[in-house]
């Protein structure tokens, strides 16, 4: 008999029938969430699950489905998962690193520009019909090209933000909690510096941490204190590293200049402040919203639950540790 798995919202037909292939399959066809209690009614005898970040998996749906054996996130991040409760329970949990990274770099890429260059601004300008004709003063922005990238976090997302900053013939600076190998801060031309040296000496400060009880609210009032007026911050990472209130509040008084945003600290919320904002640029979690990569996390998603419920290593498991024990 074939196991039962669970996919908890819309993803691709064709993962869909990959996953057929193996498993008798309950899918969620919907682009909404199920809600807390459907979603362990709907989990309670399945063995495995591909789930989207706006899925929680947490110990009350754990100590409701007891099958369960694997919870295949279809996301390179998975704050969305208790990951040290399935651990205990011997569950794993995966997700799908690396697929993303490019394109991830190339909405940050876009925010910045956009926000340097005011292009949603300009181009809603236009559109109202507001425009009469070209002004030597009209919407001055900022030159990108030339000036200093802050990169807090130089992992996977960070290098490719710095090989692009390349072709800016931007000055690159970067953090991070552990330093990168000699060979590729000269490969990337990245100076690694102290946190509070890089908000002071950047144009551009843009995130690319895990989220983490160390990352929440890495950027607030103090850190906006030690920015330029002219400063602006891209988050691409996720919503809770920035604290929302206090970057209101450091744009309303022009502590820094704008911000481009992808993640919000209570989505699909917006702190309200924000959506008034011209000098911002808001974008609903997109980064990795292009045909190639969304395919292609979800067919890593799936080759890590099929893996996982076959007795193999799933390629992108992030907690070892249960797969050891389940081999010992
Ligand atoms: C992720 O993968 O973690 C992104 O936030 C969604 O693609």
């Amino acid at each position: 008999m074939k196991s039962r798995v669970l996919i908890s919202q819309k993803i691709f037909d064709e993962v869909v029938a990959m996953v057929k292939q193996h498993f008798e399959v309950d899918w969620n066809q919907s682009e909404t969430p199920l809600s807390p209690s459907v979603l362990i009614q709907r989990l309670r005898d399945k063995m495995g699950a591909i789930i989207l970040l706006t899925d929680r998996i947490d110990e009350e749906v754990l100590s409701k489905c007891s099958e369960l054996k694997i919870v295949s996130n279809v996301a390179v991040g998975y704050n969305n998962i208790d990951v040290e409760a399935c651990t205990r329970r011997g569950v794993m949990v995966t997700n799908t690193p690396g697929v993303l990274d490019d394109t991830t770099a190339d909405l940050t890429w876009a925010l910045l520009l956009a926000t340097a260059r005011r292009i949603v601004e300009s181009d809603q300008y236009l559109r109202s019909s507001q425009w009469k004709g070209w002004g030597l003063m009209q919407f001055l922005g900022y030159d990108v090209h030339h000036k200093v990238i802050g990169i807090c976090g130089l992992g996977r997302i960070g290098q490719r933000v710095a090989r692009r900053a390349k072709g800016f013939e931007m000055q690159i600076l970067y953090t991070d909690v552990i330093r990168a190998a000699p060979s590729l801060e000269e490969e990337l031309g990245a100076l690694f510096v102290d946190k509070k040296t890089l908000l002071s000496q950047s144009d551009f400060i843009t995130l690319h941490v895990p989220l983490m009880p160390e990352t929440t609210h890495y950027i607030s009032t103090a850190d906006f204190a030690l920015m330029k007026p002219s400063a602006i911050l891209i988050n691409a990472s996720r919503g809770p590293v920035v604290d929302e209130k206090a970057l209101v509040q450091a744009l309303k008084e022009g502590r820094i200049a704008g911000a481009g945003l992808d993640v919000y600290e209570k989505e699909p919320e917006v702190e309200p402040g924000l959506l008034e904002m011209k000098n911002v640029v808001l974008t609903p979690h997109i980064a990795s919203a292009s045909h190639e990569s969304r395919l292609k996390m979800a067919i890593m998603a799936a080759e890590n639950l099929v893996a996982g419920l076959m007795g193999k290593l799933p390629p992108n498991l992030v907690n070892e540790e249960v797969f050891e024990l389940s081999e010992t």
